[in-house]
């Protein structure tokens, strides 16, 4: 009785301290809110509301991580229009899908990104969930690792690295560190500045690694350095948390670029995988995306799958079914599963071939820069070294938006603007 009484005022003090200053502001303001402080705005949505604004006929979005088609319109890739209007005519219900979202969607991604033959799928090894798209799928992949990861709780990034992967793990409960990866000399990778620093790492830490088309720098590691780094990460323990969020952007080939995965699994790692549909089947507001932990046999993963679900349970008790019924209908069918792998590489070559013209755009326009590396780089994204006072030049006189980093999608950039574009860089960076 003494014990509980005591207990009780004790937490009432502490509740009375927490709570005076709040709510004598809400008094003082009538709101409860009045403590808010207003938040900075999204780096690249910010970029899009200035674009908004501008009235010049000759602008262009560079900021936005979305395909374009060559006439700057966003696309509905062919299968995946067949694929819907199949589904449609199926007349299906709209009940709760399971916590862990469709088995066979389920299935389907885990054998996109390992391989048919691979052992993780024959033999039964992933535990393979449906997210919400690429960053739902981060988001438990590391509240999974947060829980049950023995030791070491800290996730080191690619520097630099997607913007949300940092707020990602933190929510999540990790810690997050950094290891060398973009040398700006070169425009290119520091090779020996990331292995040098993941060797460096504490033994038994979270190394993030974004499998293909690294965004925001466009560089990833050659298949060479990709079998050095794994060689690294296994030596030092640690784990691999693979970000996949670009199969099939890269290269234009879904196996391709599935490389450093199937690598690492035919190292022995154990991983643990995120994916996306977001851009590879343009299913942006979709939301379909996968997150498989790899384990040791099906015991261990039918453990590891109880655990997943209890944490998404509480999060959005299950995913949404639209989106995973487009994927599951692509990847089943085998005349749209064809037509999907054109429609990756369509979007991939188109990419290809904008880097391509850029560069020889400032050939022409007589830059005596090195633009090599507009080409070199891979994926949506080129980080094009343009300095943070050149980024500014380009948008007050030209109208040409993108981040302060000097990353461009070059996903925004078409046959009718690419030209104008190369004349902008070069005016600024001459
Ligand atoms: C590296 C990386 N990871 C994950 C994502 C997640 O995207 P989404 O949640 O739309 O699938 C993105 C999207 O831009 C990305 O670039």
């Amino acid at each position: 009785m003494m014990a509980a009484t005591a207990l009780s005022s004790a937490a009432a003090t502490s509740l009375q301290r927490t709570a005076a200053p709040i709510l004598s502001s809400a008094i003082r303001n009538s709101s409860f809110w009045s403590g808010v402080e207003m938040g900075p705005p999204d780096a690249i949505l910010g970029v899009t509301e200035a674009f908004k604004k501008d009235s010049n006929p000759k602008k262009m979005n560079l900021g936005v991580g979305a395909y374009r088609d060559d006439k700057g319109q966003p696309f509905v890739l062919p299968s995946v229009k067949k694929a819907e209007s199949k589904i449609l005519q199926q007349n299906l219900n709209k009940e709760y899908a399971p916590i862990g979202g469709e088995a066979e969607f389920c299935r389907l991604s885990a054998v996109l990104a390992f391989g048919a033959d691979s052992p993780v799928v024959t033999e039964g090894k992933n535990v393979t969930v449906q997210g919400i798209s690429g960053t739902g799928s981060l988001r438990v992949g590391a509240a999974f690792l947060s829980k049950w990861l023995p030791g070491n709780k800290v996730v080191y990034l690619p520097k630099p690295s997607w913007g949300n992967h940092t707020p990602i793990m933190k929510h999540s409960g990790l810690d997050v560190g950094s290891y060398r990866y973009y040398d700006p000399a070169t425009c290119g990778m520091d090779f020996a500045g990331a292995v040098e620093d993941i060797k460096n790492i504490p033994e038994g830490s979270i190394i993030l690694l974004h499998a293909c088309a690294h965004n925001p720098t466009g560089v990833d590691p050659s298949p060479e350095q990709w079998k050095e780094l794994s060689a690294v990460i296994k030596a030092k323990k640690h784990f691999p948390f693979f970000d996949m969020a670009y199969q099939g952007f890269a290269s234009g080939d879904i196996d391709a670029d599935a490389f450093a995965i199937r690598q690492f699994i035919a190292d022995g790692h154990m991983v643990l995988l995120t994916q996306s549909y977001a851009k590879n089947m343009g299913l942006y507001g979709e939301r379909a995306g996968a997150l498989t932990i790899v384990c040791q046999d099906k015991e261990e993963a039918a453990r590891v799958e109880s655990q997943v679900k209890i944490l998404i349970r509480p999060l959005y008790s299950n995913p949404p079914r639209h989106g995973a019924r487009l994927v599951t209908e692509v990847l089943t069918d085998p005349e749209l599963h064809a037509q999907w792998l054109v429609d990756v590489k369509t979007m991939a070559d188109r990419i290809i071939t904008m880097r391509s013209k850029l560069r020889e755009g400032l050939a022409r326009e007589g830059s005596s820069h090195n633009w090599e590396h507009i080409t070199n780089q891979i994926g949506m994204f080129c980080f094009t070294g343009m300095k943070p006072e050149q980024v500014e030049k380009i948008t007050k006189d030209f109208s040409v938006y993108l981040t302060k980093d000097g990353r461009i999608s070059v996903a925004g950039i078409s046959s009718s603007n690419v030209d104008y574009l190369a004349h902008a860089m070069h005016m600024v960076t001459k």
